[in-house]
């Protein structure tokens, strides 16, 4: 998938699944997810969460499959390619091009984060403290200068290296082995937290919904998360899908997709949050929660370093096959577009990628002061992609396919030409055109009246 057109796409229908699940699971799911649901008041949050990945992330997920598919070329090119009369919708591919680049930015600092947790967990320095040490520990490690800023390089030259290398046969078939594994190790650490004492109290937090707690600003939040943990509404799943083989279900696809992302993502609230509460610590702390919390449990459990070094490393793999996402949907516009070389492309990408990445890095230490509208310039990333830049790309992405571009287009793609049945396709459908953009529309203006 990585290099030249000869050898686009994937080779079976497990790869392409384990590829957009691998750009799907990430720190989106073990680190934005717990924190962000901390942040909404809990449970509430994580029913409109679910909903939203089902009902709204999964149909705009096969959307961005169909225009993928059916175009086979970049998010930008791809509309273009439709046909001439669409040529105006390439702003949708733009849209996204900036909103990767953005998220690749901030997102790279948490992952230079995880990084250097293999190395502090491995050489013992989490072991054997209080919570209050492990906290003391992660603040001075990202309030640094030098130590994040090279663990967050690293990363981005790890991502490059990946994406050069040929994405088809490492990660497609490292992802197959290592994402099993995390899924193990995140069952193991389930069943630690759940153990621990006065954990009740974080399933209660996480499992049992108060409505009271939810404004309109958290309920586009939950919207944002759902977007952002699948990896939708901003071109990646398009530049992916041109990768799906023609013969494979994009339906099946895009189901086991949002599956398995939405087992990740809750089966990591159920390692943190009785955690949370059983080392007495705040739900809301923010981006430190996973760094700060999970430490502490694996200090409670036999060979927690040996546990620890293994969870750290696989999340960062899990990090990785999803900047290799990010990274991609850039290189391969411009590739397509600019006519670039794809190492050209690929260095040039991460070159400006590190230098706005470094003010993120920067943002908890020398840069901290530093506040654009109450947030720091991380902060104002993260929310200014996932609240509003991927709800509006998705809003215009299902706009698109659900008004502008021939139903009967849509169904030939999803049915591979008639050969597979579609049971589905008049619901589909339906949420396409009217409940979807209806419901993305309302949270949109509401989110944005709520927060002003
Ligand atoms: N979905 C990824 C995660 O959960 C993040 C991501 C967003 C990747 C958008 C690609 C595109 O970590």
């Amino acid at each position: 998938m990585t290099a030249s057109k000869d050898t686009r796409g994937f080779t079976s229908n497990l790869g392409a699944i384990v590829a957009a699940a691998g750009s799907a699971i990430g720190l989106g799911n073990i680190w934005r997810f717990p924190y962000t649901v901390g942040q909404n008041g809990g449970g509430a949050f994580l029913l409109l969460y679910i909903l939203f990945v089902f009902f709204l992330g999964l149909p705009i997920m096969m959307s961005e499959f169909v225009i993928g598919r059916r175009s086979q070329r970049n998010t930008v090119g791809a509309f273009r390619q439709l046909g001439p009369q669409y040529k105006r919708w390439t702003f949708v591919g733009v849209l996204g091009i900036v909103a990767a680049f953005l998220i690749y930015s901030f997102y790279s600092t948490v992952a230079g984060w995880t990084l250097n947790y293999v190395f502090l967990s491995g050489s013992g320095q989490l072991s054997g403290r209080t919570p209050e040490e492990v906290s003391q520990v992660f603040a001075s490690f990202t309030s640094g200068t030098a130590a994040p800023l090279v663990c967050q390089l690293a990363f981005i030259l790890l991502t490059a290296a990946v994406v050069l290398l040929g994405v088809q046969k490492g990660i497609e078939k490292c992802t197959k082995i290592l994402m099993p594994l995390l899924l193990v190790l995140m069952l193991l650490l389930c069943v630690r937290s759940l153990t621990l004492r006065g954990s009740s109290a974080g399933l209660a937090f996480l499992f049992e919904p108060d409505f009271s707690k939810l404004t309109w600003s958290s309920v586009l939040s939950a919207l944002g998360q759902a977007l952002f943990s699948l990896s939708i509404g901003m071109g990646a799943l398009v530049t992916y899908g041109s990768y799906i083989r023609k013969e494979d279900n994009l339906f099946k696809t895009g189901v086991c997709v949002a599956g398995a992302d939405t087992l990740i993502a809750l089966l990591s609230g159920i390692a943190i949050f009785p955690a949370v509460f059983a080392f007495g610590m705040s739900p809301a702390s923010g981006p430190s929660l996973v760094y700060e919390v999970l430490p502490n449990v694996f200090g409670s459990m036999p060979m927690g370093a040996l546990f620890a070094v293994l969870f750290f490393l696989l999340l960062s793999i899990a990090a990785l096959t999803s900047t290799i996402s990010l990274l991609e949907i850039v290189v391969l516009w411009a590739v397509e577009e600019l006519h670039m070389k794809r190492v050209t492309a690929t260095f040039l990408v991460s070159l400006l990628v590190f230098a706005l990445g470094t003010v993120c890095t920067l943002s908890f230490g020398p840069f901290a002061d530093l506040h654009i509208m109450g947030k720091t310039f991380f902060e104002c990333l993260d929310h200014l992609t996932a609240t509003y830049m991927m709800p509006i790309g998705a809003l215009c992405i299902i706009l698109f396919l659900g008004w502008r571009y021939p139903k009967a287009e849509v169904f030939d793609e999803l049915t591979n030409q008639g050969r597979l049945k579609a049971g589905y396709f008049r619901v589909y459908y339906f949420v396409l055109r009217f409940l979807a953009p209806i419901a993305l529309f309302i949270i949109l203006i509401m989110g944005i009246l709520g927060n002003s």
